[in-house]
């Protein structure tokens, strides 16, 4: 594993409110990182500090284990707001724009709409753009100059349940070739469906963090249906690491000890004569132990 991102024990205080508290996070090459919170837990005080756009009160952060310098930063892109577009431009217009500012090769700005599918796009103008686009359109433009880290303050924030699902697929396709991501975002499911690797902030507390099924999944639930249910419930509960059993319309649902698995399970309920018609994990309810992480 290759860190790309250090952060030691980052403060940051805005008059009487603490928006960070102290907070150390390792990132390596390759990871999709979530930082997750509810609405005002420092996820962007957070970004704004790795870039370089606000100041920490106290602690320090690396990239590749050491202080960028300018010209290391452009191998850092970043979405932190929504850049200012000039509306009566094209997509390719405002881009070619965006490549001088950030002296990069106009040649990247085909390459960054193909990447992020507006490459039909190229020649609308950007005020006919729809929300989803708009926000490819800035994914594209962090891209320019192919950075090995991309750096999204809430990439999907506003759009349509099919607009999120675009900015996920290019996401994961970045990730796919070899790009670092940082992403902030107060939705659980985001960040359940794109991120590797998950750190929950809460009031400018780190809370918890790691891969993303070892954070939010750490138990298994088990959802089991055989012919007598109150028979089942009774057995279940005399078997070793089963617990939280609880009947669910027809199903009896349990928590499964880590290191259980389902086919132990099964042969348990099997060796006390219990045929069991149907048996399987459930999707487990990474919602419940996120709200339980920051209530
Ligand atoms: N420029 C600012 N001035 C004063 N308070 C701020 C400023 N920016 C953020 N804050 C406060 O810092 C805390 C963290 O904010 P922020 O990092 O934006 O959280 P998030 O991105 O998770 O919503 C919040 O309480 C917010 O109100
Ligand atoms: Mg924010």
């Amino acid at each position: 594993m290759e860190e790309i991102l250090n952060i030691n024990s980052i403060s940051k205080r805005y008059g009487k409110v603490k928006a960070l508290n102290n907070v150390s996070l390792q990132i390596n090459r390759g990871e999709i990182y979530g930082i997750l919170g509810p609405n005002g837990s420092g996820k962007t005080t957070t970004l704004g500090v790795i870039l370089g756009v606000l100041n920490a009160d106290s602690g320090s952060y690396c990239w590749n284990g050491k202080t960028p310098s300018k010209n290391d930063r452009k191998n850092i892109g970043s979405l932190l707001e929504t850049p200012n577009f000039y509306p009566y431009l094209t997509a390719r217009q405002n881009l070619s724009i965006a490549c001088e500012v950030k002296e990069v090769v106009q040649s990247e700005v085909d390459r960054v709409l193909n990447v992020v599918d507006l490459i039909n796009r190229a020649d609308s103008k950007f005020k006919t753009f729809s929300l989803g686009m708009k926000q490819r359109l800035a994914i594209a433009s962090a891209l320019l100059g192919n950075p090995e880290t991309l750096v999204l303050d809430e990439p999907t924030n506003g759009l349509d349940p099919q607009g999120i699902a675009e900015i996920r697929t290019i996401i994961l396709d970045l990730a796919k070739n070899g790009k670092t991501i940082i992403m902030a975002s107060h939705i659980l499911d985001e960040v359940e469906k794109t991120c590797t690797h998950v750190a929950v902030l809460k009031l400018g507390n780190l809370l918890t963090y790691g891969p993303i099924q070892s954070v939010l999944n750490n138990q298994e639930q088990v959802l089991v249906v055989s012919e007598n249910l109150d028979l089942l419930k009774l057995t279940l509960a005399q078997i070793d690491g089963v617990s939280n059993i609880k009947q669910i319309k027809d199903k009896v649902s349990l928590i499964l000890a880590k290191g259980k698995d389902i086919s132990y399970l099964n042969s348990a309920l099997f060796d006390k004569g219990i045929a069991v018609s149907e048996i399987g994990v459930q999707d487990s309810d990474l919602e419940a132990n996120f709200l339980e992480l920051i209530k």
